[in-house]
């Protein structure tokens, strides 16, 4: 007996399994695993006189892991059949506990997410310990895959083919155990560890002889099936809700996942779980899984974990905030801060001013009231933390400070200098600029080595980034205290190297910048909107430039091409500067905040249209060119220019590449990243270059692929991390 799953049978003749993987700190579907589940399936079959009932439990923190990544993300379509054989044979061996006559519960004493659901699944009865942090649910579609285990086939069986996909299946939502019971994904919620194994025994009592719902005599799958005249004359909304979830990007796992669902729905258990094994593999095998896998999985674990952060650096944590600026950026900062448990002095130039900065927290905490998500006295806890103030004597003690004034650079070496003998000697000085050079800005205070740039993304509360930038003279010890410190507020941090525009700002003008210059062409803008959308994009092209305003771009384009020009470069001019000179210059449309850009706006300020004026000023007939070129010409854009930050030594890490894009400036998902995009494009980074050669002769050199990319196309390299 191999000792992945334990048998421990007492008096009664109740049989507990206990998973316990002796390899790993968390269980997954592995290959001992598997054999495990056969043994004890099988012993289970012989000594079934002498069961009584079956508990399935974990020895670990969390119930079961799910699916091997590491197995999943090497899986070829080669070794597609292994795949295949081997989920069919989990597959087999759960049903034959499930139908073994015996009542099965699962006492899920931590996370249950994907295989680890799915096990539960197979048991009649579920029961999930209230512990903090336990999540239960079906997440398989946020990495590209759909859940292979049975997860499908008995969703649809226990909750219909349209809570299925909505509640469970086609988001990946993951509930907390009570909300996990409310939507039926669970039958108990106990609040220890012996209350969950005595419910559980009650259960195995009480039901002496425990079937499925879906094993019994006349079982209909609520809600009905397609083959149900009433049920199918909404099935056609489902296709269309997919269209509206995904946009039309590349996202396989959705489309797969409905198909699973509905046609395993109108045949037998055993024919829905090969429908649903076929459906899996194809996912597995394809790029998209892959990506999704390596960028949600392996490169979010680098960048968390603290691959950039310095070694032999003591973590500190910091306990009091001085947040300058009580904008936009500086409300936000100043609520996640606090929801972390830090105090925070928020300082504007007025008290009325530092005042609305803080009722911004006051909105979101009445809405977290109200929804439910907390509860009064946390509210008030949170905003009790806040102080708004206009007295610079209110920063004593604040051991960092984060700066969000205007973006302007006197200005912030004004603020610098005016705090920097207030705070506490050592405070952690650092600048939310979204562009300027930190090197620069830190020759405003004493301590460079202690100045560091803390790039957030608007909205704060929500964005998940914070873009950390080193300039030449920041210390270590500075990087390591803004590394924790961004993990203490609960984010990711990326960590680059001091440039113009950093990494995100600099990357996600290229795709603005080139949807732009497609209008310039002539092209009709509603198709550069739906080109963008339908790579992936969450925001559309033009709209993105309006809520950025027009004006923005051409000022830091005016600042650049100064510097460049100071330099004795010259500045490689963009087409899209001449249209966005023409709607701010000829048309007066600067943006969105200007209630009139690339898009009408109604007099609330929402968006009624693209302008009309594009198609007069701008649209020429025979100018347009294959969609898939206006996709890829805004992809491609943002990678190559990613390569070039890696050359320029600004970027240090692909998977901080790859977490940056997807999480800060909104890459599309479903290619893993802007570096993963390139290794994953057909025929890897030969044929990358190949097709950005072919875009630099129909669009302009700046497609042409950098030496970086080149070299590594021809010695058959991809981008990774040592
Ligand atoms: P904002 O205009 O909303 O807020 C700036 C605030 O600074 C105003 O409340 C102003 O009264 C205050 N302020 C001006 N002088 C001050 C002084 N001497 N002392 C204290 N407060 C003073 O601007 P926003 O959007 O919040 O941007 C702030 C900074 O964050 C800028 O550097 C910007 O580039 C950067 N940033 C902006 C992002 C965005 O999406 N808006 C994203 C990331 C960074």
């Amino acid at each position: 007996m191999t000792t992945t799953i334990r048998w421990e049978q007492d008096r009664t003749g109740v049989v507990t399994l206990v998973i316990d993987d002796p390899d790993q700190s968390a269980n997954t579907m592995n290959q001992a695993f598997r054999d495990s589940l056969a043994q004890v399936t099988d012993r289970l079959e012989a000594e079934k006189d002498t069961v009584r009932g079956v508990i399935i439990t974990s020895a670990k923190k969390t119930f079961f892991a799910g699916g091997d990544l590491r197995d999943l993300i090497r899986v070829t379509p080669e070794t597609a059949q292994e795949l295949f054989d081997g989920g069919m044979a989990i597959k087999r061996n759960l049903r034959r506990i499930e139908t073994l006559g015996k009542p099965v519960v699962a006492a899920l004493n931590g996370a249950a997410l994907g295989g680890g659901y799915e096990i539960a699944l197979a048991c009649h009865h579920r029961i999930a310990l209230d512990a903090p942090g336990s999540k239960i649910g079906c997440p398989e579609v946020t990495l590209g895959l759909l859940p292979g285990g049975g997860g499908v086939v008995r969703t649809v069986r226990l909750l219909g083919i349209a809570d299925a996909l909505l509640k469970v299946l086609l988001q990946g939502t993951q509930y907390n155990p009570r909300r996990a019971l409310e939507n039926g994904l669970v039958d108990d919620v106990a609040t220890t560890q012996e209350e969950m194994l005595a419910r559980a025994r009650a259960f195995i009592e009480a039901n002496p002889e425990s079937q499925q719902p879906w094993d019994k005599p006349g079982y209909r799958i609520p809600g009905g099936t397609p083959a149900n005249p009433k049920f199918a004359a909404n099935l056609p909304a489902f296709p269309a809700n997919l269209r509206k979830q995904t946009n039309g990007a590349p996202y396989p796992a959705p489309r797969n996942i409905l198909a699973a669902a509905v046609e395993g729905s109108q045949v037998d258990f055993e024919t829905a779980q090969v429908i649903e094994a076929r459906y899996f593999v194809e996912l597995a095998a394809g790029q998209t899984s892959k990506n999704m896998i390596q960028a949600f999985f392996f490169d979010l674990q680098a960048v968390n974990s603290g691959a950039n952060r310095p070694k032999g650096i003591e973590p500190r944590q910091v306990r009091k905030v001085a947040v300058l600026g009580a904008g936009m950026m500086g409300a936000g900062i100043a609520y996640s801060c606090a929801r972390a448990g830090i105090d925070v002095v928020l300082k504007d130039v007025t008290p009325e001013a530092a005042a609305k900065g803080k009722g911004y927290s006051e909105k979101l905490c009445a809405k977290a009231v109200s929804r439910g998500r907390t509860t009064q006295e946390k509210a008030d806890e949170l905003l009790a933390r806040i102080t708004p103030t206009a007295d610079p004597a209110d920063l004593a003690g604040c051991d960092a400070v984060i700066e969000a004034v205007f973006e302007n650079p006197e200005l912030k070496h004004k603020v610098f200098q005016e705090i920097q003998h207030l705070v506490e000697p050592d405070a952690l000085l650092c600048s939310n600029t979204s562009t300027l050079p930190i090197t620069a800005l830190a020759e405003g205070v004493e301590r460079q080595s202690d100045f560091i740039g803390l790039h957030f993304f608007s909205p704060v509360d929500k964005m998940p980034l914070v873009e950390i930038i080193k300039g030449e003279r920041t210390g270590e010890e500075a990087l390591a205290r803004a590394f924790d410190l961004v993990r203490q507020i609960k984010k990711t941090p990326i960590v680059v190297n001091d440039s113009r525009g950093f990494f995100t700002s600099r990357v996600i003008g290229h795709f603005i910048n080139e949807g732009v210059a497609m209008v310039g062409e002539g092209i009709e803008p509603a198709s550069v909107e739906q080109a963008a959308a339908q790579a992936g994009y969450p925001a559309k092209v033009l709209s993105l430039m309006d809520e950025l305003t027009l004006t923005l771009p051409r000022k830091i384009r005016n600042e650049s091409k100064r510097a460049v020009e100071e330099a004795g470069g010259t500045w490689p001019t963009h087409p899209a500067e001449a249209v966005i000179d023409r709607m701010v210059d000829e048309f007066d449309r600067p943006g969105r905040s200007g209630g009139a850009g690339f898009y009408d706006y109604d007099e609330s300020g929402k968006r009624a249209g693209l302008w009309p004026g594009l198609r007069e000023h701008f649209t020429r007939e025979g100018t347009e060119i294959p969609f898939k070129d206006m996709q890829e010409r805004m992809l491609f854009s943002e990678a190559l220019d990613t390569v070039r930050l890696l050359e320029e030594g600004v970027l240090t890490s692909v998977a901080d590449a790859n977490i940056g894009s997807i999480f800060g400036i909104g890459f599309p998902g479903w290619t893993g990243g802007v570096l993963q995009y390139i290794n994953g494009y057909d025929n890897g980074l030969s044929g990358f270059v190949a097709r950005a050669r072919e875009l630099a002769d129909r669009y302009g050199d700046r497609f042409l692929p950098p030496a970086l990319l080149v070299e590594k196309a021809e010695k058959g390299e991809r981008f990774k991390d040592a």
